[in-house]
């Protein structure tokens, strides 16, 4: 049966939840979980040319350059596992990202349908990302409190040691957080002006907030 294939943008601070929802959000509509900051930490740890040129912005807590990151997204929408439809983690994060995306996807006879905002205090976010860990193998993804492994420092999922991001130290998230508000903000203002926009509130439970997530997908614009 040939469906529409569905595009659903996730915006939201770091620590938000983004990557923890847009797993749920591509297992429950079968599409393709397109994270932007999983793939550059991918080429980082394979010593790849995109890794060597991303790593310093990565460990400053800055953007990597708007065209190295369009080249990535670009490869990943055309290929076989996003014919279905994507959900973007962490893509846009400017306006000329958001751009980029609109005609990339015009090109496929598709658009943004959805972009969810996980609402979430700065308050919250420096402890989410203080007492996150996430396993180098599968990238299953706990939090020291709120979600932790069975066994301390080991993934429940596949047994491999879990890791901190070196992203994740308290200096380089308050630059995560300025970056995001100067930079990424502006773009809910770019999705709500296109009927686009959902705001759900991120805080609570990971099943309360997928939740909400799903009663926000049920009026994406059509
Ligand atoms: P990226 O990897 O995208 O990082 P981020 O935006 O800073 O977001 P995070 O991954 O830190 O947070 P998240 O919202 O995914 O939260 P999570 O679900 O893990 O980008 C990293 C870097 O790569 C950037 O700084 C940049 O350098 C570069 N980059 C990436 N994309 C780029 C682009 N498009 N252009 C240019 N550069 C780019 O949850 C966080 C923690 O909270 C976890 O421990 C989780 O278990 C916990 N948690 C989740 N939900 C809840 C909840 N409801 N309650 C309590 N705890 C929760
Ligand atoms: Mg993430």
């Amino acid at each position: 049966m040939l469906t529409r294939a569905l595009d659903v943008v996730l915006l939201g601070p770091p620590g938000a939840g983004k990557g923890t929802q847009a797993k749920r959000i591509a297992a429950a509509f079968e599409v393709l979980h397109l994270s932007t900051g999983d793939l550059l930490r991918d080429e980082v740890a394979r010593g790849s040319d995109m890794g060597k040129a991303s790593e310093a912005f990565m460990k400053r807590g800055e953007l990597v350059p708007d065209e190295l990151v369009g080249k990535m997204l670009f490869a990943r929408l055309h290929s076989q596992s996003a014919a279905a439809g994507c959900t973007y983690d962490g893509y846009p994060r400017n306006t000329e990202q958001a751009i980029l995306l609109d005609g990339l996807l015009a090109e496929l006879n598709r658009r943004v349908d959805v972009a969810l905002y996980l609402n979430v205090p700065d308050a919250d976010l420096l402890a989410r990302l203080a007492g996150r860990r996430s396993c180098a193998a599968c990238g299953a993804v706990f939090h020291v409190v709120t979600t932790p492994p069975k066994v301390e420092g080991v993934c429940d999922a596949c047994g491999a040691a879990l890791v901190q991001r070196p992203d994740d130290e308290e200096g380089v998230i308050r630059e995560r957080l300025r970056v995001y508000h100067a930079q990424t903000a502006p773009l809910l203002k770019f999705y709500a002006d296109r009927g686009a926009l959902r705001e759900v509130d991120g805080v609570g439970t990971l099943d309360e907030v997928f939740g909400r997530v799903r009663e926000a997908m049920r009026s994406k614009r059509r």
